[in-house]
C-alpha cells in the first residue's frame, strides 16, 4: 500500500488514476508521495518517509529542488500537459492588449440598463478601436511545448512569426512550424517585433531579463506577454517603458504589486493552465509519474 498527500486540490478525473493500492492521507508527513501544483514548498519540513514529489505544471521554482536533491526525493514534472490551455490563454492575451475589449465591455457595464445603450455605443465606440494581430511581427522567446503551440497557432492567425531559445530540444524543433524564423540572437526578437510573449523557466540566467535595456531595444509600442512566470521581468522597467510610451500594453499572468491595476497592464491571477482539460492532463501525468516511481521505482518524466 502507498500514501499520498495533495498539497493543492488537484483533478479528481487524475486521481481517479491511482490504483486501490493507493490512499490519500491527511497530512504530508503519512506520504510516500505529495502531488502539488502552484503552492510554495520552501518552508516545508519533508519527512523521512517521502520519496517523491509530484508537480501538476511545469514550473518547479515552488519546490525547493536543492532540498530535494539532499533527501534524495524524485521530483517530477508535467511537461506540455498544460500547454494548450496557456496557448489559448496568451492569443486571448494578446488579443486584449489590441483591441480595447477590456474598455468596451467596462463602457457597456457602466451605462447597463439605459434603453438608448445601443445609440450611445454608436457614439462611444471610436475611442475603443485597436489594431489586428494578422501580419503582425510576433517574437516568442523560448521554443519549449508552449512556445512552439504559440508559434504554430500565430503562424494559422496570419502572423509573422519570430522564435529564438539557445536550447531547443529535437521534440520541438520536429514540431515547430517551418515557417517560423528562428534567430539566434534574442536581440533579432526585440528589434523587430510587434508582439512579444516570454515562454522560459524562471533560471538565475532568465530572472529580469525584460529589463530597462531589453526594454530599450524594442519597438516603439511593442505589446509585451508574459505567461510563463513572475519575475522575468522587471515590472518596474516595464511599468518605466509603458509610462515613457515604448510599451504599448503588458500582459502579465501573474499578479505583481508593481504592475496590478496600472494604466497600461492586464494582469490575470495565475490562470493559464487553470483549465478543465489542463488540470486533468497535468493531473493524469503527475499521478501516472508517481505510481511508476513508487511500484517500479522507474523515473520518467512523461
Ligand atoms: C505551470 O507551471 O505549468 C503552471 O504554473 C501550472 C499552474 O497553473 O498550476
Amino acid at each position: 500500500m502507498f500514501q499520498y498527500y495533495c498539497l493543492n486540490p488537484i483533478s479528481k478525473v487524475g486521481l481517479e488514476k491511482f490504483s486501490d493500492s493507493y490512499t490519500k492521507t491527511e497530512t504530508a508527513e503519512e506520504a510516500e508521495g505529495i502531488l502539488v501544483r502552484s503552492a510554495a514548498m520552501h518552508d516545508m519540513e519533508f519527512s523521512d518517509k517521502l520519496l517523491c514529489v509530484a508537480r501538476a505544471g511545469a514550473g518547479v521554482n515552488n519546490i525547493p529542488l536543492d532540498r530535494c536533491a539532499e533527501k534524495g526525493i524524485v521530483v517530477f514534472n508535467t511537461p506540455g500537459a498544460n500547454a494548450n490551455g496557456v496557448k489559448e490563454l496568451v492569443f486571448a492575451g494578446m488579443l486584449l492588449a489590441s483591441r480595447d475589449i477590456i474598455g468596451g465591455i467596462n463602457w457597456v457595464i457602466s451605462d447597463k440598463g439605459d434603453e438608448n445603450i445601443a445609440k450611445a455605443a454608436e457614439k462611444e465606440k471610436k475611442k475603443f478601436a485597436g489594431t489586428e494581430i494578422e501580419g503582425k511581427k510576433l517574437g516568442i522567446i523560448g521554443l519549449g511545448a508552449i512556445g512552439v503551440k504559440v508559434a504554430n497557432a500565430a503562424k494559422h492567425l496570419g502572423m509573422e512569426v519570430y522564435g529564438y531559445d539557445p536550447y531547443v530540444s529535437v521534440d520541438a524543433a520536429w514540431n515547430l512550424s517551418r515557417d517560423v524564423k528562428h534567430v539566434l540572437n534574442v536581440e533579432d526578437i526585440y528589434e523587430n517585433c510587434d508582439i512579444i510573449t516570454i515562454h522560459v523557466p524562471l533560471l538565475d540566467s532568465t530572472k529580469g531579463m525584460i529589463n530597462k535595456e531589453a526594454i530599450s531595444k524594442m519597438k516603439d509600442g511593442v505589446i509585451l506577454l508574459n505567461f510563463a512566470r513572475d519575475l522575468l521581468a522587471d515590472e518596474k522597467d516595464v511599468l518605466e517603458g509603458i509610462k515613457a510610451g515604448k510599451i504599448r500594453k503588458y500582459v502579465s499572468d501573474f499578479p505583481n504589486p508593481t504592475t496590478a491595476g496600472q494604466e497600461g497592464c492586464i494582469v490575470i491571477p495565475h490562470l493559464g493552465a487553470s483549465t478543465e482539460e489542463s488540470e486533468d492532463n497535468c493531473a493524469k501525468m503527475a499521478v501516472k509519474e508517481m505510481m511508476n516511481y513508487l511500484e517500479n521505482g522507474n523515473i520518467v518524466n512523461s
